[in-house]
């Protein structure tokens, strides 16, 4: 791809927990910590000729101003957002208001794990989903937005 095109943005932003990666049930989520990953995640975007804005917080509501943010000033958003996933309207809703691509990611498959990470209340609203690649799934979240935003 050629580095003379003018880079689009992409907002990766996590949601609780994720900052904690590395140290957080490691069996599950792996070894590498979230700083190693944004340093992943930094390259593959240069790869597809993205500039990354690479974000995470705990609270429901900053999460909720985060994608308002990835709204005004990205092109496309790549969201974990974690336990809210599975509760939260106000994230729901503010992804649904939003008018650039959304791709929702997980590092496991929820579906495949406790009855409670049965309900996704973002799926509606998503243009795509990543799930249970680990790691390895925020490249494919990348060279996937990379596509939408062609
Ligand atoms: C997760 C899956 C969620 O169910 C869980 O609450 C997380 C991480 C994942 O990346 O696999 O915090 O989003």
């Amino acid at each position: 791809m050629s580095t003379s095109a003018p880079k689009l943005k992409v907002m990766i932003l996590g949601g609780p927990n994720l900052g904690r990666l590395g140290l957080r049930e490691p069996d599950i989520y792996g070894r590498m910590t979230w700083e190693e990953l944004e340093v992943r995640c930094r390259s593959w975007g240069e790869e597809f000729n993205l500039e990354i804005d690479f974000v995470q917080d705990d609270g429901e509501g900053a999460l909720v101003g985060l994608i308002h943010r990835a709204s005004d000033q990205t092109d496309g958003l790549i969201l974990n957002a974690a336990a809210y996933t599975h509760t939260s309207v106000a994230i729901r809703d503010a992804v649904a208001a939003v008018d650039i691509p959304v791709i929702e990611i997980h590092l496991t498959n929820p579906t495949a794990r406790e009855e409670f990470r049965q309900t996704n209340l973002l799926a509606g609203v998503v243009n795509a989903g990543v799930f249970g690649f680990g790691i390895n799934g925020y490249r494919l979240a990348i060279e996937g937005m990379a596509g939408l935003l062609s």
